[in-house]
């Protein structure tokens, strides 16, 4: 059994959702023009709503959550189901939040390569488990900034709820060097980046044929 991923909680106060921090810089990462797109694991839909794509699919495994993202927009095409395992065909943009460390790194990462269309993208923002001196370098920043942020928010308004009750916490994740030596073999090529809070990114053209 790995250790928890996050040893100094704040207090409830001053929790924020970390999982919504990168979504702007994911949604830059977009090509203007996108025909489809998929989001996987897209929980209440937030990301999904933002996407601008000719065609947006999102699919959850919780039927509450997708329910709950149905009610919200008719736009995206709401999907309740397994990713490993739906029909979903091949999307020219594939995004996951917060959502690969809930799938065997392997599987998740290789399922989400071929959903990708041949020459698409695909776009991860996960969570890494802290194991390396150069993690732990990284939460001498991360620790005081994850503070600031939550006092911030907290002084505005926007904090203190920082996972929606109902999405299943999973408090283990891959290392970054699991998730490096994974990519390599399943999406060599991908740009791969540590951020701060226990995230990092992955971007992926996939080649034109594959
Ligand atoms: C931490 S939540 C992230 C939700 C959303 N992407 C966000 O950033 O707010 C992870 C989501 O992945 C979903 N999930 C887990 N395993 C899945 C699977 N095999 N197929 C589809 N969705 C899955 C969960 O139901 C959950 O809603």
């Amino acid at each position: 059994m790995r250790e928890k991923q996050r040893k100094l909680q704040l207090p409830e106060k001053l929790r924020w959702n970390h999982n919504e921090w990168y979504r702007r810089w994911l949604l830059r990462q977009l090509p203007s023009q996108v025909g489809s797109a998929l989001d996987v694991g897209c929980g209440l839909g937030d990301l999904a709503r933002s996407i601008r794509a000719d065609e947006v699919t999102a699919i959850d495994a919780s039927a509450r959550m997708i329910e709950r993202a149905r009610a919200t927009s008719e736009k995206v095409r709401w999907i309740h189901g397994d990713v490993l395992t739906h029909d979903l065909g091949r999307y020219n943009v594939v995004t996951a939040e917060a959502s690969l460390h809930h799938l065997p790194l392997r599987e998740g990462l290789t399922r989400l390569a071929g959903l990708t269309k041949p020459g698409g993208l695909l776009i991860v923002v996960g969570l890494y488990l802290t194991a390396t001196r150069a993690d732990h370098a990284m939460e001498l920043v991360t620790l005081p900034a994850n503070a600031l942020v939550g006092i911030a928010k907290a002084i505005n308004g926007t904090g203190g709820k920082p996972h929606d009750t109902e999405m299943p916490m999973v408090m283990t994740a891959p290392t970054l060097p699991e998730i490096r030596a994974a990519a390599a073999e399943i999406v060599p090529g991908a740009r791969i980046r540590r951020h701060l809070f226990w995230r990092y990114s992955l971007v992926w053209r996939a080649p034109e044929v594959h």
